[in-house]
């Protein structure tokens, strides 16, 4: 893929990072242009590099800016790693974040080298390459290098782009923290057909499947709206039409996920920094 960078460094490659990794060698990144650094390796990552080539953990002095540096520590980390990673950035390169939290500022204050950024908030479904990851660029970032910053963001599923770095914070309110409403969905939906005369173990398969195999829908027809689907199996006057009147009644789902998700906005914005 040309919009690949020549040159590329990980820093950090736990279960984002390392997922990460796997999807751009399957998106046909050459492994020699690719380093990865992290103090302790799984097994399976260095088993990826002794089966590809890609360069594990080379003397830090050793490393050359690259085109793109991919940060994929925790963020706890970034205060006491920053000053190790600043050698690895040079003028040309670009740093792309997946730390949830850490401000663009956060990332030029700690690796002073730092110039272009592009701040990513990803989620779990990435470790099945089904993520999805809302991005911002700051100011320094050109078109081609968002191009590239997109490249890599999308080997571990689909990219939106959102103008205003405030706006991360919303996207980790929705998608980030999404998938935790997803299966609260389904654990809720087992305990109210246990409520209903199932048992456990049925009510808990019913509800798993019903979520996989609807997600699964929208995934393979991403034309039709989620409505439309909706109404496609709400027969006017039937059994799914007296659920959703309750679920879309005044104290329905609606204002309650726009509570939760104010919430889990409010809460972003307090731990950022
Ligand atoms: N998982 C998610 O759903 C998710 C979603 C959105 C954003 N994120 C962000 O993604 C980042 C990574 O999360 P994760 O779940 O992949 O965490 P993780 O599995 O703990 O990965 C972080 C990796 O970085 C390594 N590391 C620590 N210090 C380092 C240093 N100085 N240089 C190089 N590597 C270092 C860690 O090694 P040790 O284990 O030895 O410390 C670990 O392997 C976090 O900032 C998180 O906020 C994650």
């Amino acid at each position: 893929m040309s919009q690949l960078p020549k040159s590329l460094v990980l820093v950090g490659a736990g279960k984002m990072g390392g997922a990460m990794l796997e999807g751009w060698l399957a998106l046909g990144l050459d492994p020699a242009s690719l380093t990865a650094v992290d103090p302790y390796p799984s097994t399976d990552l260095q088993a990826v590099a002794t089966a590809t080539g890609f360069h594990l953990n080379p003397p830090m002095e050793s490393i050359a800016p690259p085109e793109v540096l991919v940060l994929a520590i925790k963020p706890q980390t970034l205060e006491a790693a920053g000053p190790s990673i600043a050698p690895l950035v040079g003028p040309q390169t670009l740093i792309v974040s997946i730390m949830a939290g850490k401000t663009v500022r956060n990332i030029t204050d700690r690796v002073t080298s730092a110039r272009a950024v592009v701040r990513a908030m990803p989620n779990t479904p990435a470790a099945v390459g089904r993520g999805i990851t809302g991005a911002y660029a700051n100011a320094s970032v050109d078109a081609g290098r968002k191009t590239m910053a997109d490249a890599l963001l999308s080997a571990i599923g689909k990219v939106e782009w959102v103008a205003d770095e405030e706006l991360i914070d919303a996207v980790t309110a929705v998608s980030g923290s999404g998938p935790a409403y997803v299966f609260l969905l389904v654990e809720c939906m087992a305990q109210a057909g246990i409520a209903a005369g199932l048992t456990p173990d049925i009510a808990m398969r019913l509800a798993r499947a019903t979520v996989e195999g609807s997600g699964e829908l929208m995934y393979r027809d991403p034309q039709v709206a989620a409505d439309q689907l909706r109404r496609n199996v709400t027969s006017p006057g039937g059994t799914t039409a007296a659920a959703l009147d309750v679920l879309m009644g005044p104290n329905g789902l609606a204002p309650l996920m726009e509570r939760a998700i104010a919430a889990a906005k409010r809460r972003a914005g307090e731990l950022s920094g």
